[in-house]
């Protein structure tokens, strides 16, 4: 069974040992997709999987045979920007722009576990079934997406903005 990347469907690697990362960049040209670390200390290759985020440098590709992969370049529908790629350009959310594809996947990824109610390392009270998007909460959650370039107080403000339903 192949894996679907951005709706496409895709035939895995021959070789099991590729990992999603490399599958995505180089065999399929996604080069939205970042190689920061490869050993899953940066978030820059953060990809989307079934609505999950995942660090596509520690999985191998062929662990997502049937799966669906949603990377940066799958994000804008019908030549729309993503709202969060376009509240990250109007708050300087980036500067070299190269943690970026993964801090906006993960930012997705995120809002959806808060959305789940999966608690943090910061959640006071985890039996709670609603978890507001405290800036406390953002921050704790996208912390595995570093950014060299300082960029962090643009990235806030950009999820929080776009989010700001779930603050509440
Ligand atoms: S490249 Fe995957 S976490 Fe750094
Ligand atoms: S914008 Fe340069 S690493 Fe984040």
């Amino acid at each position: 069974m192949p894996i679907t990347v951005n709706g496409s469907a895709v035939p895995l690697p021959e070789d099991a040992r590729v990992s999603l990362l490399d599958l995505l960049r180089d065999r399929l040209g996604l080069s939205g997709t970042k190689k920061g670390c490869d050993q899953g200390a940066c978030g820059a290759c953060t990809v989307l999987v079934d609505g999950q985020r995942v660090l596509s440098c520690l999985a191998l590709a062929v662990q997502y045979e049937g799966r669906s992969v949603t990377t940066i370049e799958g994000l804008a529908t019908n030549g729309a920007l993503h709202p969060l790629q376009q509240a990250f350009i109007e708050h300087d959310g980036f500067q070299c722009g190269y943690c970026t594809p993964g801090q906006i996947c993960s930012a997705v990824g995120m809002i959806e576990e808060i959305r789940r109610g999966v608690p943090s390392q910061v959640t006071a009270n985890v039996c709670e079934e609603t978890i507001a998007l405290s800036r406390e909460e953002l921050r704790e959650r996208m912390s595995g997406n570093l950014c060299r370039c300082g960029a962090y107080n643009g990235i806030v403000a950009a999820i929080a903005e776009t989010y700001a339903e779930a603050a509440e």
